[in-house]
């Protein structure tokens, strides 16, 4: 069969012939339809992620939609090494196989569980956000970002602001959802300013960080209160990405003069917790209640596709 095969760490993985899987006592072999490719797959294959392959060849990618031998459709992930996503067939254990909803394609299906769970069990789960409170997000434009303000939506919150660099994407999140949106690349003192205008007098209930680094800190910044006064509402903000920055400078001022609450994604949940997160996320986008955005790239095409620079909001999905 076809894969993109990895030969080294650091490398692009090339399109190459690699004998078929067989299933173990408890895997199926699934015929692969699509493959997400996911800054982790890229982080994976270059030798800076904790899971990265010590011995190869390996196959590239971590989750994608197959079809098992019955004909039956679904989601699956975790490939047993060396087979991979991203190759004509591949390997699962049989419980990380999810049956697809009728009416959600192929890229659809693919691109969608990974950055969409994420988001939904950030929001609820961590976040615990609840019908009627305001909702910021920090790195709207991303593809994890987009999917957070559309959840937020469709979980009830009265105002979602979105905020990010990307003009086009802006403009966008309006028409999926964002009652208002946040110019992150402005002077800083500009920056501080529209975090204030948006937080209102009533502030944000939650806020959801893609970004960290200096966007984060402006708007702390805005967030701290110049005087004593009585504290009206918690904000929680939940830090799951740093793609502005890794670290913040925390002033103490913040914290004791808002009710803020920081807390992270802490690690994956409990199989049920995540099980009820994908019947959740693939039935919306099934409905069309979810969208995002992919671009198609044959597997014949993987080397050239990998060492491009991925453009942020978009997730490609590779077609074998
Ligand atoms: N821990 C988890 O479970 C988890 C899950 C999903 C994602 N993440 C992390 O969350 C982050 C976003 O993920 P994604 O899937 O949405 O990625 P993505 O599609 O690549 O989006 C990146 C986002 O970061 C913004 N950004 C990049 N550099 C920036 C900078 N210097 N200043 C301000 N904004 C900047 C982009 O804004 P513009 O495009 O508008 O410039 C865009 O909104 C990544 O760090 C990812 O690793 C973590």
């Amino acid at each position: 069969m076809k894969a993109a095969v990895l030969h080294a760490l650091g490398r692009a993985p090339r399109y190459e012939e690699f004998a078929e899987p067989s299933a173990g006592k408890d895997d199926v072999v699934v015929r692969v339809r699509a493959a997400s490719l996911k800054p982790v797959d890229r982080q994976i294959a270059s030798g800076a992620h904790y899971a990265s392959p010590r011995e190869f060849p390996v196959i590239c990618g971590m989750d994608g939609v197959g079809e098992l031998d019955d004909g039956k459709r679904v989601f699956f992930g975790g490939p047993r090494r060396p087979y991979g996503a991203m190759a004509e067939k591949t390997v699962v254990p049989r419980p990380f196989c999810f049956a697809l909803p009728v009416g959600i394609d192929d890229e659809t299906a693919a691109a969608l569980p990974n950055p969409g769970v994420s988001a939904w069990l950030t929001l609820t789960h961590r976040s615990k956000m609840a019908a009627g409170e305001t909702v910021l997000i920090l790195g709207a434009t991303g593809v994890t970002g987009q999917l957070a303000v559309q959840i937020a939506k469709l979980l009830g919150a009265k105002r979602v602001i979105a905020a990010g660099r990307d003009e086009r994407r802006l403009r966008r999140l309006r028409e999926l959802g964002a009652d208002s949106t946040i110019q992150l690349d402005q002077p800083v003192d500009a920056l501080k300013d529209a975090f204030a205008r948006e937080a209102g007098a009533d502030g944000f209930d939650a806020i959801i960080d893609y970004v960290w680094g200096a966007p984060t800190e402006a708007l702390l910044a805005a967030m701290t209160r110049p005087e004593f006064a009585a504290v009206t509402k918690e904000t929680r903000l939940v830090q799951v990405g740093e793609s502005a920055g890794a670290t913040i400078t925390l002033p103490a001022a913040v914290l004791r003069s808002t009710a803020l609450t920081i807390l992270g994604t802490a690690g994956i949940p409990s199989r049920e917790i995540l099980a009820e997160a994908m019947e959740q996320v693939l039935g919306r986008g099934a409905r069309g209640e979810l969208r995002i955005e992919t671009e198609r790239v044959a597997l014949a095409d993987i080397e050239a596709a990998w060492q491009r620079k991925e453009e942020p909001g978009r997730r490609v999905v590779v077609i074998p």
